[in-house]
């Protein structure tokens, strides 16, 4: 399993210190939540943030954009030397030009569905992305409940991606643990985010080498 720590849960008073832990883990992502107070009800941190976290961080970066109009972000995102650009398919009424745009600038893109848009949405982008985010919670918060019924949303994406032959990933998004990461493996998802089942444990690289060893 993929494993996408959620940098939203880490200690921003010691940034360095949590970055170094993901340094050391079995992670092979960083999972960077920014939000506008406009589509989700917070505000999370900026380009200059994640700027400064890819010069600390030698992971691939996953940006997931909370935002409306993300596609006037591109290059800004791109600027900060991620690698993994997510928007939102609620705020993307040109999703294909925004996909382009993102290939355009040299990352992956991936398309995030929030827990009530239907997987099915997706049949005509799907083999256009390199990743689909299929969030768990409602987008906004750290710390939230896993909803169930994304067990069923994962099972359904992973039908489309077979069916449209798309080489899109499966990556999750909110109240992962050890139990709801099992039912995502078993379900077919192949990236878990992690926010506060990483940094709120006693022992981080143990919580990532745990949901890294599922498959
Ligand atoms: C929620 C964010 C998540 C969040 C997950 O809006 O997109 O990435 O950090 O946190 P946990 O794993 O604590 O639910
Ligand atoms: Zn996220």
């Amino acid at each position: 399993m993929i494993v996408s720590p959620s940098l939203l849960s880490a200690d921003f008073g010691n940034l360095e210190r949590d970055l170094d832990m993901i340094n050391r883990s079995e992670a092979q992502m960083l999972h960077l939540d920014v939000m506008d107070g406009v589509f989700v009800p917070n505000i999370s941190f900026g380009f200059p943030v994640i700027k400064y976290v890819q010069q600390l961080c030698t992971k691939q970066l996953d940006v997931h954009l909370m935002i409306v109009e993300p596609q006037k972000f591109v290059n800004e995102v791109r600027d900060t030397g991620a690698t993994i650009m997510n928007v939102h398919y609620e705020v993307c009424p040109h999703l294909d030009r925004v996909v382009q745009q993102i290939h355009d600038a040299g990352m992956k893109a991936g398309v995030t569905l929030n827990p009530a848009t239907p997987v099915s949405l997706l049949r005509d982008i799907v083999a256009q992305v390199e990743l689909v985010l299929l969030m768990s919670v409602n987008p906004g918060f750290g710390g939230q409940k896993f909803i169930p019924n994304t067990l069923n949303k994962v099972r359904e994406l992973a039908r489309l991606i077979e069916e449209t032959g798309s080489k899109a990933v499966i990556e999750v998004d909110g109240g992962v643990n050890d139990v709801t990461g099992r039912q995502l493996a078993e379900a077919g998802a192949q990236v878990l985010v992690a926010g506060n089942y990483v940094f709120k444990a006693e022992d981080p690289l143990a919580a990532i080498h745990t949901l890294a060893a599922l498959s």
